[in-house]
């Protein structure tokens, strides 16, 4: 064993089906750990589901379910869909699990003991019918975003960390171990948004909800998120509990992998938690960007097109993984888009990688039934393809192991097409035609299939269902599917017998394909629309119907973001400077734990323009923008840059 590898992804609000941004962060998280087992570290990979909370509390009470309830099918169906994307985790865990209720009960004790914890009072807007406390970016109108009625400011006891004690201490983990938080780009913003600004004590339990790890030593008080969430990278390995006991063994943590608008929680809160828990600091913490969807082609009606499940079945697994893994510049935004999806599927897969396959089995079989014969005749010509062939692994794993997926992949992928050059060099079918140029052949046809079988190894753990069938093709024993077999070339036997097998990846008729997903978004589109053309008929989850002329009043107008900055004295607030078509007005929005100004600044988006001008910390806000609810994250709703600015949506 070349030592221990602990990789985690975050765990997932499971309120609601997960989508494939989801995917994103485990498929990749997937790719590392196998990476990492098949060089023969001993892995663990955790990864599971968030189950506390207001909002589970919320929507397991609409659906006449206990919160239990509510979670238990959607973890289940969680469970089914890493099943189905071949997710190699080795333990899930649920903050429901009772180990780790209990250890973070002990987590919470202790922290309060040490007296990094203590009693306050937490401030916010409270809505009487619902019982629920909301933050600036949760409300909807400035009203409960639940019932829809208006809230009022309330004050609540509750306990805070001292964050605010570790604001240097965090600069200097920083400062001391420059790969702890990449891309670079984050340690930026953590810096400039947060502890420049100096960091603020972070409320940690709640009364207005139960739906949580109750604190142990104060009745009515649930512990509030994040030390309940972010513990779990911890009490699954066993810490304060008996259930496990890989604590010793796995912690620190080797890499936290997720996305950015959550690095705060993993940068900054939870080294300062293990810090004063007097624990090791994990030795990376990576947020990569987000997958969007394609404004156009995405909307609810076609949520069937962005469903994982949807489009492992239509296209393959690892044709999925393959597109996730290599599409998006790892640590940057991404667009997923069908047309994208399918032509990288006809491109690399299709194309490069499965017609080298399946040309150079068909070849094999056909001129040499019974196996290669055992005369070969060197050229020149070869060299260049055996050198590329046994050099690639340490730049695959020079890329893999600064967690760039994108280019570990590409390395492999011009190989690929170095591979299938060489066929058109060495123009197999000219040798066929005489006899005596079989020793030639046989070499050829060698060559090529031990390419294909290097290429294959490298691939396994981005695409752990492909490279199997592509070993049995090519006749590749055991020993010479090892991630050290990639070193050598000339593993296969020397007189290895092909098995033709299935096309790996058959081309998709783009057209035809499109214009079926298009058939398939329409038809559930009109499932989705008919009851709602049923008079009075209030769709689930809506609070209350409202009429056009309701709708008319709010004056919606496309804006652009001429500058932000983040208010001073608190970390929700950024101050945006807004171009809507008639001058630049300044709207303050409470979405700074997600964005940056640099997120922000030359995107256009949806600013609510007629709405009574407000105070946010004492700084006026001359409308709202518009942000749509992500777990407990706000993702602002942005719009298509060539809309003119002033635009009214309607
Ligand atoms: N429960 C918290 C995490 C607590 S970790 C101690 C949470 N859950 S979540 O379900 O809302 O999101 C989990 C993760 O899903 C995000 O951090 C991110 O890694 C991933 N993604 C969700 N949507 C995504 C995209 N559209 N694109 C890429 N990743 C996305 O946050």
């Amino acid at each position: 064993m070349k030592g221990k590898f602990y990789i985690t992804t975050p765990i997932y609000y499971p309120s609601d089906k997960l989508h494939i941004g989801h995917s994103y962060t485990t498929v990749v998280c997937d790719a590392v750990a196998r990476y990492k087992r098949m060089q023969g570290f001993d892995v663990f990979y955790l990864t599971g589901t968030d189950e506390h909370g207001q909002k589970i509390e919320s929507k397991a009470k609409e659906a006449g379910v206990s919160p239990k309830e509510y979670v238990d099918h959607i973890v289940e169906s969680i469970k089914e869909l890493w099943e189905l994307m071949g997710i190699s985790y080795d333990r899930f865990i649920r903050t429901t699990d009772d180990y780790h209720v209990a250890s973070v009960q002990k987590i919470f004790k202790a922290l309060y003991d040490k007296g990094e914890i203590y009693k306050g009072t937490y401030e916010g807007h409270y809505c009487k019918p619902c019982e629920s406390f909301w933050t600036d970016s949760q409300l909807v109108g400035g009203n409960c975003p639940d019932c829809g009625r208006p809230v009022e400011q309330a004050k609540e006891e509750a306990y805070f960390f001292r964050l605010s004690n570790y604001t240097d201490r965090i600069l200097k983990l920083y400062r001391d171990n420059p790969d702890f938080l990449q891309p670079q780009s984050r340690v930026n913003e953590m810096v400039n948004n947060f502890l420049k600004p100096g960091l603020e004590d972070l409320c940690v339990s709640r009364t207005s909800f139960s739906w949580g790890v109750p604190v142990t030593f104060d009745p009515g008080h649930v512990v509030y998120v994040w030390v309940d969430a972010l513990s779990n990278y911890i009490t699954a390995l066993g810490y304060e509990n008996d259930r496990f006991h890989d604590f010793d063994k796995y912690w620190p943590a080797d890499v936290h992998m997720m996305a950015k608008e959550i690095i705060r929680f993993h940068s900054i809160i939870w080294p300062a938690l293990l810090m004063a828990l007097d624990l090791p600091l994990p030795k990376k913490v990576y947020g990569h960007g987000w997958l969007l969807f394609d404004g156009d082609k995405m909307s609810k009606s076609k949520g069937n097109v962005v469903d994982p499940i949807v489009l492992c079945k239509r296209y393959g697994v690892d044709a999925l993984r393959y597109f996730l893994l290599r599409e998006v510049p790892f640590g940057q935004d991404g667009s997923f888009t069908n047309e994208a999806l399918i032509s990288r599927i006809n491109s690399d897969l299709a194309n490069d990688l499965g017609n080298l396959v399946s040309r150079t089995v068909a070849m094999a079989e056909k001129y040499f039934p019974g196996g290669l014969p055992a005369d070969r005749l060197a050229q020149p010509v070869d060299d260049s393809l055996t050198s590329m062939a046994t050099t690639l692994r340490p730049l695959v794993e020079e890329q893999c192991d600064n967690l760039q997926i994108p280019t570990a992949i590409g390395e492999i992928f011009k190989f690929i097409s170095r591979t299938n050059k060489y066929i058109d060099e060495t123009a197999p079918w000219v040798l066929a035609k005489n006899e005596a140029d079989h020793p030639r052949l046989a070499t050829v046809l060698y060559n090529l299939l031990e390419s294909i079988r290097i290429a294959a190894v490298l691939l396994t753990p981005f695409m752990p269902h492909t490279s199997p069938k592509i070993f049995a093709q090519i006749g590749a024993e055991e020993n010479a599917t090892t991630w050290e077999s990639t070193g050598t070339f000339g593993l296969l036997s020397p007189t290895v017998k092909v098995e033709k097998g299935e096309a790996l990846f058959p081309r998709i008729d783009v057209e035809k394909e499109l214009a079926e997903l298009e058939s398939l978004s329409a038809k559930s589109a009109k499932v989705e629309e008919a009851p709602a053309k049923q008079e009075d008929q209030k769709p689930e989850g809506v609070a209350s119907l409202i009429e056009i002329g309701d709708f008319a009043k709010v004056e919606l107008r496309v804006a652009k973001v001429a500058a932000c900055e983040p208010v001073a004295k608190s970390d929700k607030l950024l101050r945006l400077q807004l171009e809507d078509g008639t001058g630049t007005r300044q709207v303050v929005s409470g979405i700074r734990q997600w964005y940056t100004p640099e997120d922000l600044v030359g995107k256009k988006l949806v600013l609510v323009a007629n709405l009574k001008p407000a105070k946010l910390r004492g700084v006026e806000s001359q409308g709202m923008i518009l942000a749509a609810d992500h777990g407990d994250a706000a993702r602002v709703i942005f719009v298509d840059s060539d809309l003119p600015t002033g635009s009214k949506i309607r």
